[in-house]
């Protein structure tokens, strides 16, 4: 177990790059096993959830191999279709290869993930899509099987909200089914485009890409890619939120500023300067104070819930009372309880935060609850007097590359180190 050491006071100026996307990446790694041969997949993050949907891939029968930030995916003619507990309960994106392996074998057992410290995370929507295709569907002893013996067929969906994981399972299964299926009311996330773009380049059809129906049209077989991932717009948020926090002057390369278009304005409002380059990526500035922003999280083009809390730290020390609202997930506030030990003014009231900033915060030990928390929790401690031990570090590690010699490189003083008061998480 280890934690970080940050101490607060610097101003975090200079160059900082963002690399593909953990959300995106995840699932173009569970979508090579839609196609027999060797896919390529281009500047995946050094991050452990990578590194256990590699585990995953192997179990079942794919071979990996990782060279700097290229993953190279060889998928047998016969998969493996069970998704185990042991690799499923860490990494709770394993669910992911349910509609490709239903779609490839005709079977597919996938441990169900649980809730998590953010809340429950349901599956009713993907299990009703595969249903929809024709599958049969069950949860027996703590996993999801999936059987469609005769195949998949193309259908109409409707989901009750724009899922990212729902609409992922239920294209990656209907891109192999027979005829054409519409699915409505689809999550319309960059990292659901960018999912689209490789399955096109797979030899998938699919219309609609990017608005919030898709229109698949089923095909025999699908042939291996070579795929550039998405740019990471939550680590380039992240970044973004800490040149204000600390009054720095952040320039943060390829970052996709159009995939952050309410978040960047959001932060002009607290204050910001910000340049969007020509030819991608941001320059984030700050000379005073932030000021308070009020924040509703929804899905994209709504502002992200995976930057709820940095807004929240934010806040914390911005001039003004901010309200931020979730509408994502029913437990993200959870961290909220570490922020308050640094000395943060938050007021809970079910999916509200009202948040009264101060001048500044003190540090105290804290604990990463999830991946953004941590993130969040790192970014106060920026701005606390003294220092911040932020434990279970193994959170951020989920999610952010390379985080604390990529802060060191702008200037924060953070050490990582064991951490002697925990023994697991
Ligand atoms: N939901 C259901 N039933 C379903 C599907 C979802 O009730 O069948 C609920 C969930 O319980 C949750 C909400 O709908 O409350 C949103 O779930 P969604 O399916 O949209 O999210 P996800 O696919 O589980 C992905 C990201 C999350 C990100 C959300 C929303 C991955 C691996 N995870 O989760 O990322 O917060 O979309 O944008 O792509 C993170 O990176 O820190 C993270 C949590």
């Amino acid at each position: 177990m280890e934690r970080l050491r940050v101490t607060g006071g610097a101003s975090l100026r200079g160059s900082v790059r963002v690399s593909g996307a953990k959300n995106s990446a995840l699932k173009l790694m569970a979508s090579t096993l839609l196609a027999e041969g060797n896919s390529t997949l281009r500047d995946v993050p050094a991050i452990t959830d990578v590194h256990y949907m590699a585990e995953l891939l192997r179990r079942l029968g794919a071979d990996v191999t990782r060279a700097d930030n290229t993953v190279t995916i060889g998928v047998p003619d016969k998969v493996a279709h069970e998704a185990p507990y042991e690799l499923v309960r860490r990494l709770r994106a394993s669910i992911c290869v349910l509609g490709p392996l239903l779609a490839r074998c005709g079977a597919a057992d996938v441990a169900l993930p649980g809730g998590d410290a953010i809340g429950s995370r349901g599956l009713d929507m993907h299990i009703a899509g595969l249903q929809r295709l024709g599958a049969e569907v069950d949860v027996e002893h703590g996993y999801v099987v999936a059987r469609a013996p005769r195949g998949l067929h193309g259908t109409l969906i409707g989901l009750d909200f724009p899922s990212v994981g729902a609409t992922e399972n239920i294209l990656m299964a209907a891109v192999l089914a027979r005829g054409e299926t519409v699915i409505d009311n689809v999550a319309r996330e960059p990292e659901i485009v960018d999912l689209c773009e490789m399955l096109i380049e797979m030899g998938a059809r699919i219309d609609g890409v990017g608005s919030s129906t898709l229109r698949v049209e089923g095909v025999d077989r699908l042939e291996p890619a070579d795929h550039v991932t998405v740019p990471d717009r939550i680590v380039a948020g992240t970044w973004a939120v800490a040149a204000l926090m600390t009054r720095g002057d952040i320039t943060v390369t390829n970052a996709r500023a159009d995939h952050l278009e309410l978040v960047l304005d959001k932060l002009t409002r607290a204050g910001a300067e910000i340049e969007a380059g020509a030819n991608g990526g941001l320059r984030v500035a700050m000379s005073d104070r932030p000021r308070a922003i009020d924040v509703v999280t929804l899905p994209y083009p709504g502002f992200p819930t995976d930057l709820q809390p940095m807004v929240v730290a934010l806040n914390a020390v911005a001039d003004g009372t901010a309200m931020i609202t979730e509408n994502v997930y029913e437990a993200r506030f959870m961290f909220v309880n570490e922020l308050v030990r640094l000395g943060a003014e938050v007021r809970i009231d079910g999916h509200h935060a009202v948040v009264r900033g101060r001048e500044s915060l003190s540090g105290a030990p804290v604990v990463a609850t999830d991946i953004r928390a941590g993130a969040g929790l790192v970014l106060a401690g920026l701005v606390s007097a003294g220092e911040t031990l932020v434990s279970a570090v193994q959170h951020i590690d989920r999610g952010y590359p390379n985080f604390v010699g990529q802060l060191g490189e702008l200037g924060a003083e953070v050490v990582r180190e064991p951490d002697p008061d925990r023994f697991d998480d």
